[in-house]
Formats: structure tokens, C-alpha cells, sequence
């Protein structure tokens, strides 16, 4: 029987099924190092209180070094009969520091407060290395902006062409959201500095150990308010997978795009081999598995974080065993973003942007039918009237086949008074682009801004 953390009051060990159930082992595993940390803390804390000796205390902190080389080792891993990587590791203890000794660490703590510590020292560190991988992806997109500094492309709204914009303007577009994520998870670990060590079960501790202490040697900026809080919410680990499954969604809306781009329609790009595969019957076919399987896995984070959502709500206060199943959504998170980051940051840095196709498109479909109504609103037009005038630009274009700037002096004049021929210099791309000047907009000198702006958003997060 595996009762061993409880054996006092009952009469024999939990049923098979029970003790199947129960079971975190194979997941939890991953949190022995914290648990192990948790343990040092805990043991100076209950020397501080006078509850160990000196020579307990360096037999307790030997024992657990070894225990900690021999988690890394492979040495100790988890038996059939440990229920979970908190019981686990106090077996492995007291095989170490033997029973008199390794029992007396339990003293003034529960797995309650041990697990929400332990899983908040877990997403912090991992928050960090997400934040590294997303940093990868935005430096991909900043490099590739950098090096088509002045490649116009058509902008779209609706997926129809819209307006001619810088290449660099678009890949800095998806770049933002991404520091914004980063940004998020340096927030989150703002609010996660916090430890539940010391909140037992649910009500404190008695025994006059200091949670501070613990929080302190545990990287924690303090101790949490509330033992209640402390084991029982999960709000932060909701959190860290709300901006997982953001920072899904956003590599998923970077790849459907080169997804659409990497079409012959569009022509916009080729990938790299070493970021695309073949068919096994279609000889000719490259195709843009890393941006599908980003796109997949966006909708995985998402479950996460709803699998998580739906699993909180309703719990009443405090802890409940529901809340073992915290840990798998986030880990899976974890576990996703790992592989997907550096092959999205590898895919966009290895892209080919074929320039000559986005600047030959990026006119088309009237795409400046705005400048031509911005200009006249220049001369003094009326912009309701602007847009009519140029509005009839476009229709008899379109009943001839001709683009805007084939129409003759004598058809634009026949359209409106107000069209000189000096309407001709906003009729280019060239010209299109530069007059969008203002902050934020498509201008090659303000987007050669906001590219340093980006990297220096980077470098500061
Ligand atoms: N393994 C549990 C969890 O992940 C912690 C143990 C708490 N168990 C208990 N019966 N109070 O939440």
C-alpha cells in the first residue's frame, strides 16, 4: 500500500484504482529540483525555529544533496507506490537521512503549500526561456525588415489589397504583438514573486518558521498575504497559459501568412529547404509544415488554457484535489512553445522575399485610389467629394482594363476640375509611401525609426 504519508487512522492502503487515479508522478517529475530547493529552505526555517539541531540540519542538507544529485543522476526515480513527486522525494529522504532524521522535515508544511510553490518557481524559470524563444522570433523579423529596408508590398484589409506598404512595416507588425507577449510574461512573473511556502494545508503554520526566509532563498520577492490564496488559486497559472496560447495565436497568424505567401498565386516568398518538406508521392511539392504545425498547435494552447479555465471554476475555497490537474495544461505549454519557437524563428529568418513580385503588385487593385483622394483633400476638396472623384477614377478604370496611372490628362480631367496632372505625383508607390509620414505610419524614414525602436524595445525587455 502507498499509504504511507497517512497510515495513522486508517486500516489499509487505497484500492488499485484509487491509487491509479491518484498518481502524478509521471508528469510531476518535473518539479523535483523545486521540491528538492523547497526542502533546504524548509529545513533552515525549522532550524531557525529551534525544531532541528545543528548536526540535523547538515544531516538533512547532505541528505538532500544527494538526493538532488541522485534525482539528476537517474539514480532516484519515482516507484510504482509513490503517489505523487512530493511523496516521492520525502521516501527518497528518509532512505537517506533515515527515518528519525528525514521524518522530521515534514513538520510545519503541506503538499498544498509545496505544490503552488513549486509550480510557480517552474513557470517563472520557464517564463524566462519562453521569453528568450519569442525574442528569437522577433529578432527574425526585425533582421529581415532590416535587409529589404525600402521592398513595397501590397497592404490588405480583408485579404484585398488595401495600400501599398513597406515589406519591413508588415514584419514589424507581427514583431509588436510578439514584445508585447514578452512583456506579459515579464508581468507575470512581477505578480508570481510571491510564495506560498508557509501556508500549510490552508491556515499557517504553527510552529514559528518564517515564511520570508523560505521566500527569500527561494527567489521570491516575499511571502504571500493569504495561506488560503496561497494554496488554493490558480489565477497565475491561468495567466501564464493566456499568454502562452496569445503567443500561439500570434506565430499562427505570422505563419498563415507565409502559408498564403508561399503560394504560386502569391509568389511572395520560397522557404528555405532546411524549413520545408516534400511529398512522398508529388516529386515537385515544398511545402510549409512549420507554419501548418504552428498554426495546429495554436489551437492546443488555446485547450490548455480553456481545458485549465473550465477545471477552476466552481472550486470552492481551498484547496481541492481538481487542482492536480493545474500542472499537465501548462506543461504542455511549455513543452509546445519549446519546439515551435525556434522553428518559427528559424523559418522566417531563412525566408526569400521575392521583391520584384511584392513591388509589382503592390500598386495593383487600385491600391492608390486613397492618394488620389488624399491629394485632391490637399488641393482643398471636400474629402466626401475627394472620394467620389476618386472613386470614378477607379470605375473607369476598371471598364477599360487600365490601372490610374494610364489615365490620360484628358481623362482626368473629363472626371473632376479638380484632377491636374500634377496628380501624377502621388500616382507611384514611391511617392505613396513617403507621404504616409506621420508616427506609425508605412514612410521608409518612420519605419527605419520604428525598426530601432522595435530592437530597442527588445533589448530592454
Ligand atoms: N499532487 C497534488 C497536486 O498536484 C498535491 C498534493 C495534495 N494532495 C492532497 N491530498 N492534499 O495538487
Amino acid at each position: 500500500g502507498s499509504g504511507s504519508l497517512w497510515g495513522g487512522r486508517f486500516t489499509g492502503g487505497p484500492a488499485d484504482a484509487l491509487a491509479a487515479l491518484s498518481k502524478s508522478t509521471h508528469f510531476d517529475w518535473r518539479l523535483a529540483r523545486h521540491d528538492i530547493a523547497g526542502s533546504r529552505a524548509h529545513a533552515r526555517v525549522l532550524y531557525g525555529a529551534g525544531l532541528l539541531d545543528e548536526t540535523e540540519l547538515d544531516g538533512m542538507l547532505t541528505a538532500l544533496d544527494q538526493l538532488d544529485a541522485d534525482v539528476a543522476s537517474g539514480a532516484f526515480v519515482a516507484a510504482l507506490e509513490d503517489e505523487d513527486v512530493h511523496s516521492a522525494l520525502e521516501r527518497g529522504l528518509i532512505e537517506r537521512a533515515g527515518p528519525a532524521l528525514g521524518g522530521k522535515l515534514r513538520a510545519g508544511r503541506s503538499r498544498n503549500d509545496q505544490i503552488a510553490t513549486q509550480v510557480r518557481m517552474y513557470l517563472r524559470e520557464h517564463a524566462r526561456l519562453i521569453a528568450d524563444g519569442v525574442l528569437d522570433v522577433v529578432d527574425a523579423l526585425c533582421a529581415q525588415a532590416e535587409a529589404h529596408p525600402g521592398a513595397a508590398m501590397p497592404g490588405r484589409t480583408h485579404l484585398q489589397h488595401a495600400q501599398p506598404v513597406l515589406l519591413a512595416h508588415h514584419l514589424l507588425a507581427h514583431a509588436w504583438p510578439l514584445l508585447r507577449d514578452v512583456d506579459r510574461l515579464r508581468d507575470f512573473d512581477r505578480r508570481a514573486a510571491y510564495s506560498p511556502y508557509g501556508s500549510g494545508a490552508l491556515a499557517g503554520s504553527s510552529l514559528g518558521l518564517d515564511p520570508a526566509a523560505v521566500a527569500a532563498e527561494l527567489g521570491f520577492d516575499g511571502p504571500v498575504e493569504n495561506s488560503i490564496d496561497g494554496t488554493a488559486s490558480r489565477d497565475l497559472v491561468a495567466e501564464f497559459a493566456f499568454v502562452t496560447a496569445m503567443i500561439g495565436v500570434d506565430l499562427s497568424r505570422i505563419s498563415e501568412e507565409v502559408i498564403v505567401w508561399a503560394t504560386k498565386e502569391f509568389g511572395f516568398v520560397t522557404l528555405h529547404d532546411s524549413f520545408s518538406t516534400g511529398s512522398s508521392i508529388m516529386p515537385q511539392k515544398k511545402n510549409p509544415d512549420v507554419a501548418e504545425l504552428a498554426r495546429g498547435k495554436a489551437g492546443r494552447l488555446i485547450g490548455d488554457l480553456t481545458g485549465l479555465l473550465a477545471t477552476l471554476k466552481g472550486l470552492p475555497l481551498a484547496y481541492n484535489r481538481d487542482l492536480q490537474e493545474d500542472k499537465e495544461p501548462v506543461f504542455d505549454a511549455v513543452d509546445t512553445l519549446a519546439l515551435l519557437l525556434p522553428a518559427v524563428s528559424g523559418m522566417v529568418a531563412t525566408l526569400t522575399f521575392h521583391t520584384d513580385r511584392l513591388a509589382e503588385l503592390a500598386p495593383q487593385g487600385f491600391a492608390l485610389a486613397t492618394d488620389v483622394a488624399e491629394w485632391l483633400v490637399r488641393q482643398g476638396v471636400p474629402f466626401r467629394e475627394a472620394h467620389e472623384i476618386a472613386g470614378a477614377c477607379v470605375r473607369v478604370c476598371e471598364e477599360r482594363d487600365i490601372e490610374l496611372w494610364d489615365l490620360s490628362d484628358a481623362d482626368l480631367a473629363g472626371i473632376s476640375a479638380h484632377l491636374t496632372p500634377a496628380v501624377r505625383e502621388v500616382l507611384s508607390v514611391d511617392g505613396s509611401l513617403a507621404s504616409r509620414d506621420a508616427i506609425g505610419g508605412t514612410a521608409p524614414v518612420r519605419v527605419a525609426e520604428q525598426l530601432a525602436a522595435a530592437q530597442a524595445r527588445a533589448a530592454s525587455l
